[in-house]
């Protein structure tokens, strides 16, 4: 069933719907979690094999994997994606690993509990976090190959997973992110650093749920266009909640954004030009969605959470 874009009370309902699955895919994503560290972390150090099952252990809302689950579903995908769906959250746990380092945006917390370096000490922590991204793409080429896919489909898959990391995706923009401090950028700078360094790996997860499924190129194409819109969308409700929940809610540190002199959407647009921005890219998400017939119940429902979150 899709949602189609008129709101009614139906397509509440079948929202309400997907957000009581959110829990269940959830502890599916956690039990898959459980299993990566099983089957990859043997052979590593085992302060690095702790401190990566700290990070990806810790109380994440599991938007990446979900949003993975969700597409593959929409598209009429077989099987469990659940792993490789917790390929994507190994990358993304990296990220914040690295995000948190003194040498990057210098945290203390992260999930309610002390960021890995300040438990494990840096030197794991980066090793860690340099560990992750080849395990990362070898559970996803495993996952792939579990699912049944072809070669092509499942080079196809590790692709978007690592590209979107890489230098054109996360990598590249948290390094513009970090020379873009101290100084004021431009609305159409700020939307790229956003773009690449949080809404690259999110496209991705929506093209990998694709890809998993074989699902044909209209339909990648619609999931790319969803996954960008979404994707810088939650980098701005990020960036708004920075300065609006408190430290509780977040299980981070508010207000870091102003004190590491950080280019924001709120610190351009104020707070409810930047909300709408993040809301228009939602509407522009699931109408991409909707074109194609893919707009699921779970499919909106994850677009929405994007900005209306609380952590
Ligand atoms: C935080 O991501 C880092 C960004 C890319 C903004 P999340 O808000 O998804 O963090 P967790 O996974 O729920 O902890
Ligand atoms: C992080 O952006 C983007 C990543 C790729 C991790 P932020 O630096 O704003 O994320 P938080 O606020 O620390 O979670
Ligand atoms: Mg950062
Ligand atoms: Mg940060
Ligand atoms: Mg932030």
């Amino acid at each position: 069933m899709t949602t189609g874009l008129r709101p009614d009370a139906a397509r509440d309902a079948a929202l309400a719907a997907a957000e009581a699955r959110f829990a269940g895919q959830r502890a599916r994503v956690d039990a898959a979690l459980r299993g990566f560290c099983d089957r990859y972390l043997a052979g590593l150090e085992p302060v690095v094999a702790e401190a990566i099952r700290y990070s990806l252990l810790g109380e994440g809302k599991r938007l990446r994997p979900i949003l993975v689950l969700a597409a593959h579903e929409a598209c009429g995908g077989a099987g469990d994606a659940a792993t490789l769906a917790a390929a994507v959250e190994v990358v993304h746990a990296y990220s914040l690993v690295h995000d948190d380092l003194p040498c990057m945006d210098d945290d203390d917390m992260r999930r309610g509990r002390p960021t890995v370096h300040l438990v494990y000490g840096v030197p794991a922590a980066t090793a860690a976090g340099l560990a992750m991204v080849p395990l990362a793409a070898r559970a996803a080429l495993d996952a792939a190959a579990a699912l049944g896919l072809g070669e092509a489909a499942r080079g196809a898959v590790v692709r978007e997973l690592m590209r979107a990391s890489g230098a054109g995706g996360m990598i590249g923009g948290q390094q513009l992110d970090l020379e873009g401090e101290g100084e004021s950028l431009s609305l159409e700078r700020l939307e790229r650093i956003h773009s690449a360094k949080t809404g690259a790996l999110i496209l991705a997860a929506a093209v990998l749920g694709g890809l998993a499924a074989g699902a044909g190129a209209a339909r990648l194409e619609a999931l790319r266009r969803y996954g960008a819109s979404i994707g810088l969308a939650f980098q701005i409700a990020d960036d708004v909640l920075d300065v609006t929940a408190t430290t509780d809610q977040l299980g981070k540190t508010a207000g870091r954004d102003l004190e590491l002199q950080k280019s924001t959407y709120p610190a351009l647009l104020g707070v409810a030009g930047a909300m709408a921005r993040a809301e228009a890219l939602v509407e522009d998400a699931c109408g991409a969605l909707d074109a194609v017939g893919l707009l699921t119940p779970a499919l909106e429902h994850v677009a929405r959470f994007t900005v209306r979150r609380r952590s």
